[in-house]
C-alpha cells in the first residue's frame, strides 16, 4: 500500500511538479462544476458544534465517510474510497525528506495544498452523500480543547481511525494551541501564530516568523514550519493521534504521523480549522498583500484525483479567494463566540523532566527596549529528535527554585512522516519580548518541558542536542 513507485497517480503529480503549472493534466478544479455544484452560492462552512445540531446534516456526512470507508475495506484501491483520499496527503506529505520536490510542508505551499485537498474532499462527500450544501465542519481547538463528540463518538465513521488520546481530561493545553499568556498582545490574538506580519520568509531564519513559509525550491534548499504550521498545527497532531506505549516499541495514532493522518476524519477538521486563521490572518489588507503574487506561486499546481479516479489540477490562483472554491466560514472569531474560554495549562505536577536547560544572561537593556524592536529565543543547530515531541518551552530566574514553572513562551512539535521524523530545519525560534523584558539584567533558565504524547506515565524522552541558544533582536 505504501509502495509509491508502484502508484502511477504519485509518478503523474511528481512529473507536473517539476515542470510547474505549465502542465496541464485532466480537468481543472473548475471542471468540477457540474457534477460538485461549482459556482453557485458558496456554502457556509460550520463549526462541528453547530453543524452537529442538526441531526440530518450529521447522518448525511456520517454516511458518505462510511460508504468510503467500507469501499476501501473491500478494495484499498478503490478511488471512490477513503483510502485513496487519505494516501493523496501521504504522497504530498510523507516523502523521502524535507527537500524533495513534492513535499508540501515545511514550504508557502503548506496552507494553500491543505485548502485544495480539503476542498477536493469536501466536493466527494457533497457528491456522495448526495447533501449539496455540505461542507466539511471543523474542528474549533482553541474553544474545544478535546476532540469534539460528533469525531470522538464511538462507532461513529468520523472516529473511525487510530488513535490513543492522552489522558488528561482537560485536553489540548493552552501552548499546544498557540494561546500565549506571558504577552498580552499575543494573548489578544488567542493563536499568536496570527502575529505574523508576511506571508512569504525571504530568508530561513525568518520563516517560523512568516504565516505562509519559504519558497519552495529555494537556493539555500532550506526548510521549515511557518508559524501556524509549526503550532498549533503540530501539537494538534500528536494530540489527536496520541501514541501507545514509547521508546522504539511505541505505536503512534493515525494523526502523529503525515503518512497516515488523512486517514483519521478529524485530520480535515483540524485543516479546516488552520485553513479559516489562514482567512482570519488576511482580513488584515498589508497581511493578505503580502502573500506573493508571483507566477512561480499563483501558476504552481497540484494534482489530485476525483472519485473515479481522473486527475484534479489546483493551482495557487485557484485558492486564494474561498467563495471561488464555493465556501466561506460561519465566522473569523478564533474562539467560538459566547463560548466559555477554556484555559488548561500544563499542571506543575504532570510536568516531564526537561529534554535541554540553560542558563542565559538578559541584557539590562532589555527591560527598557521599548523602540517597537522584537526579541527572540533562537535555538540553532538542533538535531533531528527523531521521536514524537511536543515541547513547551519556559523562561524563569536563575535562582528560581526548581519546583517553579516558568514563564511559558511557546511550544513546538515533532510529527513524524512514515515513521520516521522528516526535521525540517536546525533552527526553533520564540518570540520572548515580553517574557525578557521583565528579566533585564538577570540570569534566567531556559527549560524545554515535553509534553506527554502518550499513556504511559513513566515516559522518559532523550536529551535535545542543539549547539547554541541565544537571545536576539529584530528591529520593526
Ligand atoms: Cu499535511 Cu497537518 O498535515
Amino acid at each position: 500500500m505504501s509502495n509509491r513507485s508502484n502508484n502511477p497517480y504519485t509518478e503523474t503529480s511528481r512529473r507536473s511538479l517539476v515542470k510547474g503549472g505549465a502542465v496541464l493534466l485532466g480537468i481543472s478544479v473548475f471542471g468540477l462544476a457540474s457534477r460538485s455544484g461549482y459556482g453557485q452560492v458558496p456554502r457556509t462552512r460550520m463549526d462541528i458544534a453547530t453543524f452537529a445540531q442538526d441531526s440530518t446534516r450529521l447522518a448525511n456526512f456520517e454516511g458518505a465517510v462510511k460508504e468510503m470507508q467500507d469501499r476501501s475495506a473491500r478494495d484499498p484501491d478503490d478511488p471512490k474510497g477513503w483510502l485513496a483520499n487519505a494516501n493523496m496527503h501521504r504522497d504530498f506529505c510523507s516523502t523521502p525528506g524535507p527537500s524533495d520536490a513534492a513535499q508540501i510542508h515545511f514550504c508557502w505551499w503548506f496552507i494553500g495544498w491543505h485548502r485544495a485537498y480539503i476542498s477536493v474532499t469536501e466536493r466527494k462527500i457533497r457528491e456522495i452523500s448526495g447533501d449539496d450544501s455540505f461542507s466539511y465542519p471543523y474542528w474549533n481547538w482553541s474553544t474545544d480543547r478535546n476532540i469534539p463528540d460528533a469525531y470522538a463518538r464511538q462507532g461513529s465513521p468520523l472516529a473511525n481511525a487510530v488513535r490513543f488520546p492522552r489522558t488528561n481530561p482537560s485536553g489540548l493545553t493552552d501552548g499546544e494551541v498557540g494561546l500565549r499568556h506571558d504577552d498580552p498582545d499575543l494573548e489578544r490574538l488567542g493563536v499568536s501564530a496570527l502575529a505574523a506580519r508576511i506571508f512569504e520568509a525571504k530568508r530561513s531564519s525568518d520563516i517560523s516568523r512568516s504565516f505562509g513559509g519559504i519558497a519552495r525550491p529555494n537556493t539555500d534548499n532550506q526548510f521549515g514550519n511557518n508559524a501556524i504550521e509549526g503550532t498549533p498545527h503540530g501539537p494538534v497532531h500528536n494530540f489527536a493521534g496520541g501514541q501507545q506505549g514509547f521508546g522504539d516499541s511505541a505505536v503512534g495514532g493515525d494523526m502523529t504521523d503525515f503518512e497516515t493522518a488523512a486517514r483519521d476524519p478529524i485530520f480535515f477538521a483540524h485543516h479546516g480549522n488552520l485553513d479559516r486563521l489562514w482567512e482570519t490572518w488576511r482580513q488584515n489588507p498589508a497581511h493578505k498583500q503580502s502573500e506573493p503574487t508571483t507566477d512561480a506561486f499563483l501558476k504552481h499546481s497540484f494534482v489530485f484525483k476525483w472519485l473515479d479516479g481522473t486527475p484534479i489540477e489546483v493551482s495557487m490562483s485557484d485558492v486564494l479567494d474561498t467563495t471561488k472554491l464555493g465556501y466561506t466560514y460561519d465566522h473569523l472569531n478564533v474562539f467560538r463566540p459566547n463560548a466559555p474560554i477554556v484555559m488548561a495549562q500544563q499542571a506543575a505536577p504532570d510536568r516531564l523532566a526537561p529534554i535541554a536547560t540553560q542558563k542565559l544572561s538578559v541584557p539590562l537593556a532589555a527591560q527598557g527596549a521599548d523602540d517597537g524592536s522584537r526579541k527572540y529565543l533562537e535555538i540553532t543547530g538542533v538535531a533531528n529528535p527523531n521521536a514524537s515531541l511536543t515541547v513547551s518551552v519556559y523562561l524563569k530566574p536563575a535562582n528560581a527554585p526548581a519546583t517553579e514553572a516558568g514563564t511559558e513562551v511557546g511550544t513546538f512539535a515533532v510529527v513524524k512522516s512514515g515513521g520516521k521524523v522528516d526535521w525540517p530545519s536546525d533552527r526553533l525560534v520564540f518570540d520572548v519580548t515580553s517574557a525578557i523584558r521583565r528579566f533585564g539584567g538577570q540570569e534566567i533558565t531556559v527549560e524545554l518541558v515535553p509534553h506527554r504524547i502518550g499513556g504511559s506515565p513513566d515516559q522518559k524522552y532523550a536529551p535535545l542536542k542543539y549547539e547554541k541558544m541565544e537571545i536576539t533582536t529584530q528591529r520593526p
